[in-house]
């Protein structure tokens, strides 16, 4: 609605919260200090980020995660630090990590929330100074207050959400997120120690020129998604593609564009991960006006998880450029 438009650019998080801008359908002291506690961590990440090279925090830490992938020393650090800084909160009693295998109890039994979280994505461009994020999702607990968290608590479907977003540590380091009422981005400014609201109710523009995929195993796409690109090119529209995630999505989402990580036959899900990178994205793009989906015709928040590191082709973007995929028949169903 017209009235949270002209949010008096420059408030802090804090006060953008408490000042009921953010109309959070529980108790906003929890969505704050949620919110808090992720923007802790994130400014401590953002610090560790800029000193990697002079402290030999680059590189890997010599072991694989569970996902087989050469686990980064800033993929365990973040991971360290998201989930101390929720356990310290109090208001979190569990989260899923791609960094870890199974559900984290943060013994906060009576911690109503739940989070899924990627606490470094984009790791391989750690070291060659290109921007990295931090994806994440709250979900309110299904299972009792005061006993573990369970399964059910984690496998909830992207629609149910209460609140998701990323931290970009770019050119500046940003939070973007949203708690199902419309979209708000916070730049951070590190000589005060605060993110200010810098982006306003951010919407994405119904079509665009840019197209975000990694070509190198194009011929192992379906023909749908290899006849889209084909189509995209015969546009002339713009290839632009970093590697990180959360970089790739938040240009397209304020320039307007389409994000695909396809299925392979080597990789039938694609690589993205549906917890904890997907359905955060998906939140915040419909939030924003854009579509995101499976490539199959079903839409990532609708998709019921049964496993924590299940992986999803996406498909994810302006709604007109999303309507265009997909009479590709962008995947065999
Ligand atoms: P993460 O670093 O959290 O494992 O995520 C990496 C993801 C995503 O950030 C990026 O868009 C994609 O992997 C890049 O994959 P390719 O190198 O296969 O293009
Ligand atoms: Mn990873
Ligand atoms: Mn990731
Ligand atoms: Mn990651």
């Amino acid at each position: 609605d017209k009235s949270k438009l002209g949010q008096p650019v420059g408030t802090t998080l804090d006060r953008f919260i408490k000042n009921k801008q953010d109309e959070f359908s529980f108790a906003t002291g929890e969505l704050s200090q949620i919110l808090r506690d992720i923007g802790l961590a994130g400014k401590i990440i953002n610090r560790e980020i800029s000193r990697a090279g002079l402290v030999d925090l680059g590189g890997s830490v010599g072991e694989q995660n569970i996902q087989g992938e050469n686990q980064q020393k800033l993929d365990v650090i973040a991971n360290i630090r998201f989930k101390r800084a929720l356990r310290n909160g109090g208001e979190v009693c569990a989260i899923v990590s791609e960094e870890d295998d199974g559900i984290i109890d943060l013994n906060n039994p009576h911690g109503r929330y739940i989070v899924a979280i990627d606490p470094l994505d984009g790791s391989s461009n750690i070291d060659v100074n290109v921007s990295i994020g931090t994806i994440f999702s709250v979900y309110r607990r299904l299972s009792p207050v005061g006993g573990p968290a369970l399964r059910e608590d984690v496998l909830q479907k992207g629609d149910d959400q209460v609140a998701a977003g990323y931290l970009l540590y770019g050119s500046s380091t940003m939070l973007v997120y949203s708690t199902g009422h419309g979209v708000n981005g916070f730049t951070y400014d590190p000589s005060l120690g605060e993110f200010f609201l810098s982006h306003p109710n951010m919407k994405t523009p119904t079509t665009g020129s840019i197209y975000s995929i990694n070509e190198g195993p194009s011929q192992l796409f379906d023909d749908g998604v290899r006849q889209y690109i084909q189509h995209c090119k015969e546009q002339q529209l713009t290839a632009r593609y970093i590697g990180s995630l959360v970089g790739d999505f938040h240009r397209n989402m304020l320039k307007g564009g389409i994000y695909i990580y396809p299925a392979t036959p080597k990789a039938p899900n694609g690589k993205l991960r549906l917890l904890y990178e997907c359905n955060a994205l998906a939140y915040i793009i419909e939030q924003a006006g854009g579509k995101a989906t499976n490539g199959k015709g079903t839409r990532i928040l609708d998709l019921l998880p049964n496993e924590l590191h299940q992986r999803t082709p996406f498909f994810i973007g302006s709604s007109e450029m999303m309507e265009m995929a997909e009479s590709f028949n962008l995947a065999t169903a």
